[in-house]
């Protein structure tokens, strides 16, 4: 079965250009990628298309020679609708110069109207979405997506080209350097890109593994600096993750639908995961379980974030945070305490522009193609809108519930393992009895006490050790009874059990 062809920046903007769109607006803060995309268009074109490029400083130039040196963007633009020729004009941050501008906007309608039976642009970048209604007619809107895996991977081989060590860096250069060296571009800016690549490769003779880390802490550094998503160093192993048989039966059932051998059979990549249930029960730790099982990178959104301003409106933060999990596809999206997010905002009295965001956003988790794994957490189920439940959304919705015996006692076994403790040197069943309504946290803390008090007493950690640390704890399932009820009221025909069935 033959692969469909993804179509490229280049190929989606020949084909605007082929269909004589006058006035493309280009939603994208990576002006100088869209110059160099721009001018290569035009450069395919026989003949080629001329590329002018207006700014208010220096007006139309063509490669950076005046052309039209009044600064006016009205008579760049009527020069521009009245020559005779294939061409293409470039007006960077128009969202500037179309804001309460009448004489713009009806400069830009007759532009439009005139040279629309001839082949000639008007590529319009901005980093924000505003487009004023008296023009939204006429003008195409293309939401620009960051570079792709070939293009990053062409950075990479331009940036080591113009490096002095360029030969020692090239004769590293294997299949899975370069692999690895794309992904940690994926999902960045290509100016971002650029400084990463030169940052870790400059003046290094060879790409070691220690570039690699450097290259993967840069790109941590970016992402971070973003505000909006964290991408996640894993601290954990799958097989740390205790319990949850069913949801692992779910998983292994799909491990290899991120194949391309998958794709081949026709099969569509699964949406994600929505994980319900009380607190400390390992929806947080299942998450990162899945990024580890499908060795994809982890990348967090802080929904709070997306409602509260400081990155941009809501929308705005929603599409940035789109177009780089889809630049960095295959991955999994993590979304922590979704409702969180939506209570905040319905708190701030954004409950429209609230609601309008998770409709956007469901909108996209329905209609997405590419590989991004939604990994959903919620604690509070009554906050979620009943729209996010509804099939289509996520391929499944599991109800996380507390440990039974069996579970308790490998969750014990994890953590008393995972501090390197001799597994023999401890007698489970009372240990599991003692546990009875525990979480998995509440276990983890108790190992973590244990260790804590055999420590100070300059001794090995016994048995004792851990029951009496166990035995000090009041679990949370005690106070939350009533709650738990609910939930499991709630979940009993909407949700599927992640525990064992
Ligand atoms: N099923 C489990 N198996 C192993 N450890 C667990 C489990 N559940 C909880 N834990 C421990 O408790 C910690 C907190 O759990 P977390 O995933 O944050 O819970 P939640 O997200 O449900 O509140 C985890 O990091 C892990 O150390
Ligand atoms: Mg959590």
């Amino acid at each position: 079965m033959a692969e469909r062809e993804i179509p490229t920046l280049r190929s989606t903007l020949k084909d605007m250009v082929l269909a004589r769109t006058s006035l493309l607006y280009l939603l994208t803060d990576e002006d100088r990628r869209m110059e160099a995309e721009i001018r290569a268009l035009g450069a395919a074109f026989k003949p080629p298309f001329r590329v002018y490029i207006w700014s208010c400083t220096t007006g139309v130039t063509l490669n950076d020679e005046p052309v039209i040196p009044n600064p006016s963007i009205m008579e760049a633009l009527d020069w521009f609708m009245k020559i005779d020729e294939s061409a293409f004009l470039m007006i960077n941050d128009i969202h500037v110069f179309l804001k309460d501008n009448p004489p713009v906007l009806r400069k830009l309608k007759d532009t439009a109207k005139r040279i629309e039976s001839s082949y000639k642009t008007v590529f319009m970048v901005s980093p924000v979405l505003e487009i004023p209604t008296e023009i939204s007619h006429d003008v195409v809107l293309m939401d620009v997506p960051l570079p792709s895996l070939d293009e990053v991977e062409k950075l990479l081989h331009q940036v080591i080209s113009r490096e002095k060590t360029r030969d020692g860096l090239q004769a590293s250069l294997t299949e899975e350097v370069v692999d690895l060296c794309t992904k940690a571009g994926a999902g960045l800016s290509s100016q971002q890109i650029i400084q990463a690549f030169r940052k870790t490769f400059s003046g290094k003779n060879a790409i070691t593994s220690k570039e690699l880390d450097v290259l993967f802490e840069e790109k941590r550094q970016i992402v971070r600096k973003s505000g909006l998503l964290e991408l996640i160093q894993l601290d954990m192993n799958f097989d740390d993750l205790g319990g949850f048989g069913n949801f692992k039966k779910w998983l292994t059932q799909r491990e290899d639908i991120f194949t391309k051998k998958a794709r081949q059979y026709g099969l569509a990549f699964p949406k994600g995961v929505l994980l319900m249930g009380i607190s400390g029960c390992g929806k947080s730790l299942c998450v990162k379980a899945i990024s580890a099982f499908w060795n994809l990178p982890l990348l967090r959104l802080d929904m709070g974030r997306v409602y509260d301003g400081v990155e941009g409106t809501p929308e705005e933060c929603l599409r940035k945070v789109i177009k780089t999990s889809e630049a960095s596809a295959p991955c999994v999206l993590w979304i922590d305490e979704i409702e969180a997010g939506i209570a905040n905002a319905s708190q701030k009295s954004l409950g429209g522009s609230a609601s309008r965001i998770l409709a956007t956003f469901l909108t996209w988790m329905q209609e997405k193609t590419s590989p991004v794994f939604i990994g959903a957490t919620a604690n509070n189920i009554e906050l979620l809108p009943p729209e996010i439940l509804r099939k289509g959304r996520f391929d499944e919705l599991f109800y996380v519930e507390l440990p039974d015996e069996e579970e308790r006692a490998e969750i014990i076994r994890i953590h008393l393992s995972r501090k390197h403790l001799p597994l023999e040197r401890f007698d489970y069943p009372p240990l599991v009895k003692t546990t009875e309504g525990f979480n998995g946290a509440e276990i983890e803390q108790g190992v973590l006490g244990a260790l804590f008090r055999a420590f100070t007493q300059k001794r090995e950690m016994t048995h004792n050790d851990l029951f009496i640390a166990f035995e000090s704890i009041v679990p949370l399932s005690i106070t939350m009874k009533e709650k738990i009820k609910t939930l499991e009221r709630w979940a009993h025909n909407r949700a599927v059990r992640a525990g064992k069935n």
